[in-house]
């Protein structure tokens, strides 16, 4: 037990860094999203969403590993829609999802709200998101075409982070 908490103490991990992903990054990407892949987490990331114009991806980093990765959209209203949020699964469940969630709020501070869709048996995402203030609005069936159901959930007072 001593052990285990210790291991899932994030001051014992190195500092993350969100890094701007670039055409170079775009293999370990789409490399981590099939490691996610499972039956509550779809990847649905393709090239176009994540290169250019109003879309934004980061590479979560300790140091130069690659650890995770986010990928969100600006869209109309200065709404903010967060399409990818992955922590490799070596990686999971020390906090690193959480400080990443903590750094992409810091990036998009003056938004006027930030919607996302997981699967409602996600537990680790739905708590990670409702810690932060998300809350669930809507529950979509079939969301992809696969069978599998979503849910919506919407975050309109953000809580402010330093960058
Ligand atoms: C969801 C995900 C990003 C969380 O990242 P993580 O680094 O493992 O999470 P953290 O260690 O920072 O934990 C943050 C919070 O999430 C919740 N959480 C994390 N793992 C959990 C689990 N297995 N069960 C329940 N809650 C969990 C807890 O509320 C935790 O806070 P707490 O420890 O203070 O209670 C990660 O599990 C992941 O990448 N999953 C696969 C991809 C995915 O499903 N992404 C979200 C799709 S929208």
């Amino acid at each position: 037990m001593e052990n285990l908490s210790k291991q899932n103490n994030p001051q014992e991990l190195e500092p993350i860094t969100l890094v701007e992903g670039t055409e170079a990054d775009l293999e370990t990407f789409f490399a981590l999203e099939q490691k996610l892949a499972g039956s509550t987490y779809w990847p649905e990331t393709t090239k176009e969403q994540i290169s250019g114009g109003n879309k934004f991806f980061y590479m979560v980093k300790i140091g130069d590993k690659i650890v995770g990765q986010i990928q969100y959209e600006k869209q109309e209203d200065n709404v903010v829609y967060l399409n990818v949020l992955g922590i490799d699964p070596d990686f999971q469940g020390k906090g690193l999802g959480k400080e990443a969630m903590k750094q992409f709020l810091s990036k998009v501070s003056d938004a006027s709200k930030i919607w996302l869709v997981t699967h409602p048996e996600n537990k680790a995402a739905v708590k990670l998101y409702e810690s932060f203030g998300f809350k669930i609005t809507e529950r979509k069936e079939n969301y992809f075409g696969n069978g599998t159901p979503r849910v919506v959930m919407v975050l309109e007072n953000l809580p402010k982070y330093q960058s």
